[in-house]
């Protein structure tokens, strides 16, 4: 690390942000030596806010079909190989019944932008588990809706959306969708969710294909300014039926120098360790908590359909019961020191509207 780094450094630390173009400079310069002043500073920072508490949501991965084509994902529409699956609203509350009686608060209904999830299907479904678990939070990542569609869900009982903005950078996010897809009706959607009363999740992936420092310079400039309660990042983890299936998966290192740099811009932000950490790392969620995450995602999707929802090579924990994959993650974090609490884990401040 050099003085110029070093002076960056401090003052992201002093005032929870940079330029952008400093932010891309943070990262191009980066080290093993700078990658360990940010850790113990988003620890510590991580400390204050929540203690050693690791929040958990119980992932149910609910539709595998998608009307998008996104390039990078397993699932996308013209995946032919893609073995599709779609849970029914009894096979959804079931998953429910069982994560809150492992000692899940919070549900995470996530799946492809499947049109057979209307807003009365889906409202339904949502309401259905608010009426079984009333103190339990509803989390949605069903992708880009209407803003009448989100407002619906959101007087159904949901609690959080998490959509990804996959990039912040317009020439980018071209580059990894197809034309029919928009960068500002991604932020539409964000906008929408969050004056609704949401608490809203941006994220991106890391390493993917066309990212640059400058690219995540504008990523880490919309985090802090549109200050979400949630944001989930990992790597880029290629797909062997899309098209870039040859190229580089994204690095452990450089995420977990992005969660730390984001606990630094937002400290209350809740940051999840990914599966996606897990996959290229047998220890990739433990080194994520060490980094500055706070938040695991722990898979309650029926066993039979895991493989099926496929959105990169090796995923794991796809042959686990639930029940074995809270176990799993309950001792993994318990090895780095901190501890899987029972609670709907929700943003610090939160007051539902
Ligand atoms: N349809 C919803 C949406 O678009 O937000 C939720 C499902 S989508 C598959 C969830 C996230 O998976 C995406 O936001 C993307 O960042 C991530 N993802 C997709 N393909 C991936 C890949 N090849 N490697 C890593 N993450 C990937
Ligand atoms: Fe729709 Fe990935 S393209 S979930």
């Amino acid at each position: 690390m050099n003085l110029y780094e070093k002076g960056l450094i401090d003052r992201l630390i002093k005032d929870g942000c940079l330029p952008e173009k400093e932010y891309a400079d943070l990262i191009r310069g980066r080290d093993n030596e700078a990658a360990k002043v940010l850790a113990d500073h988003a620890v510590g920072i991580r400390k204050k806010i929540f203690g050693d508490a690791v929040y958990t949501r119980g992932l149910i991965e609910i539709s595998s079909i998608c009307k998008n084509n996104c390039l990078y994902c397993g699932i996308r529409r013209d995946n032919r190989n893609a073995d599709r699956y779609r849970l029914s609203r009894e096979e959804i509350l079931a998953c429910a019944d069982e994560g809150w009686d492992l000692g899940f608060r919070t549900f995470v209904l996530q799946g492809g932008e499947d049109p057979f999830f209307t807003d009365e299907v889906l409202c339904d479904i949502v309401a259905g588990i608010k009426k079984s678990h009333p103190d339990c939070a509803v989390t949605l990542s069903m992708g880009e809706r209407s803003r009448g569609s989100y407002l619906a869900l959101f007087e159904a009982g949901a609690d959080r959306y998490l959509l990804r903005h996959e990039t912040a950078d317009r020439e980018h996010y071209a580059m990894l969708h197809p034309a029919e897809m928009s960068f500002d009706n991604r932020l539409r959607c964000l906008n929408d969710l969050k004056e609704i009363g949401y608490q809203v999740g941006c994220g991106f992936m890391v390493g993917s294909p066309g990212q640059t420092p400058e690219t995540l310079a504008k990523d880490l400039k919309l985090i802090e300014t549109f200050r979400p309660a949630m944001c989930g990042i990992g790597p880029f983890i290629p797909h062997h039926d899309t098209q870039f299936r040859d190229e580089k998966a994204g690095t452990v290192e450089l995420t977990l120098f992005l969660l730390s740099v984001i606990r630094l811009i937002h400290p209350k932000v809740l940051l999840p360790a990914t599966t996606a950490l897990g996959t290229i790392d047998p220890r990739g969620r433990e080194k994520g908590i060490l980094a500055g995450a706070n938040v695991v995602m722990p898979n309650l999707s029926p066993v039979g359909v895991r493989k099926k929802y496929e959105l990169y090579d090796n995923k794991i924990c796809t042959g686990e019961e639930s029940a074995q994959c809270r176990g799993c993650l309950e001792t993994r974090i318990g090895s780095v020191g901190y501890r899987l609490v029972v609670d709907r884990g929700d943003a610090p401040d939160y007051i539902r509207k």
